[in-house]
């Protein structure tokens, strides 16, 4: 490739003119491939095919989080509606499916209103009108924003009852430590004199974690590997998906599940008119799912100004669900 052209698909790549979020893209695409070692914030995974995988990967039998949480919920739900008193404003943090949040307003003492929030508009309206339908009495908004930045939430409803944030799905976890204190200041701003639900995956046998993040029918390997194709689709990035593997691994020290995208040969690939080298066997390090014991969720819940309550897990000891108060 010549350099002109290089520089101009680059401007052209970062212009004004592409929506925000193609512009991030590219931007913290570029600064990943920039740095060793590479690594790039997960929000990215979540396009429409990502999405879609998403919630391939949550019905995988190896991964035990999803329906391990759910189960918790079914069987806690009245406890947990009654710790949010009648007329409580719910809002969801990554909003997905909608699924895991019925349990929750089937329980509920007439829930006022559901607010969720996803980084994926088409994902989120779709899901939203599904739930409106069933349920008519309440008041469903879905705000379309990356709650990793900053955000506008409507303000409280008059006579509403408290407001109590719902982050299910160990998200907490693809953070880093200091990520999350940073995600649980903001939400007890948000929510001040209300609480949150957290769900947070527990520390236990690396075997079971290695089988929950690299199934057999390789559809976590195919939600990672969309990274590269949602780089080729919207940048006209050229990597050949053949040429990169699906690496995810236990770090034990950090008690975390690290997710990469291993190149499998020395390889040159172009995004936004720059071109970049892959060595055989470097990586583009994709994820971080952080896994916790009770203990060190609630003592990063305190660090962020909120007072723990009750935590419930399942018989296993696999998953944990924390109610946190928010600070007044
Ligand atoms: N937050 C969940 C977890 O870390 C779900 C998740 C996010 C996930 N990204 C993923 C699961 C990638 C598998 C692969 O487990």
């Amino acid at each position: 490739m010549t350099l002109a052209l290089a520089s101009r698909r680059a401007t052209d790549a970062l212009s004004e003119e592409r929506p925000e979020p193609v512009r991030d893209f590219a931007s913290d695409l570029l600064a990943a491939l920039g740095t060793t070692p590479r690594s790039i914030a997960p929000k990215y995974f979540y396009d429409r095919d990502g999405s879609k995988l998403f919630d391939q990967i949550c019905d995988l039998p190896e991964y035990y989080p999803t329906r391990t949480e759910l189960q918790i919920l079914k069987d806690r739900a009245g406890e947990i509606a009654a710790h949010m008193g009648p007329n409580a404003e719910l809002v969801e943090f990554g909003a997905g499916s909608l699924t895991k949040v019925r349990l929750l307003l089937d329980a509920m003492q007439s829930p006022k209103r559901y607010i969720p929030i996803d980084i994926s508009g088409e994902h989120l309206e779709s899901a939203a009108s599904v739930l409106k339908a069933d349920y008519p009495l309440l008041q469903v908004k879905p705000v379309v924003a990356d709650y990793t930045q900053a955000f506008m939430l409507p303000a409280a409803l008059p006579d509403s009852g408290q407001r109590v944030g719902f982050f299910p799905g160990s998200t907490i976890g693809n953070f880093t430590p200091p990520e999350a204190v940073q995600f649980l200041r903001m939400a007890a701003t948000v929510l001040h004199g209300g609480a949150l639900l957290v769900g947070a995956d527990l520390v236990k046998d690396p075997t079971v974690l290695h089988a929950a993040y690299s199934d057999a029918q390789g559809v976590t390997a195919a939600f990672n590997l969309n990274l590269l194709a949602r780089a080729n689709r919207e940048l006209g990035a050229d990597f050949d998906l053949a040429q990169f593997a699906h690496s995810a691994f236990y770090n034990a020290p950090l008690k975390r599940i690290e997710m990469h995208l291993m190149s499998r040969v020395r390889q040159v690939v172009h995004v936004c008119g720059w071109r970049f080298t892959f060595e055989e066997g470097e990586t583009l390090h994709t994820e971080n799912s952080h896994k916790f014991t009770v203990d060190g969720l609630r003592a990063l819940a305190i660090q962020a100004g909120f007072t723990p309550g009750p935590v419930w897990t399942d018989a296993q000891q696999l998953f944990s669900v924390h109610w946190l108060n928010a600070p007044k």
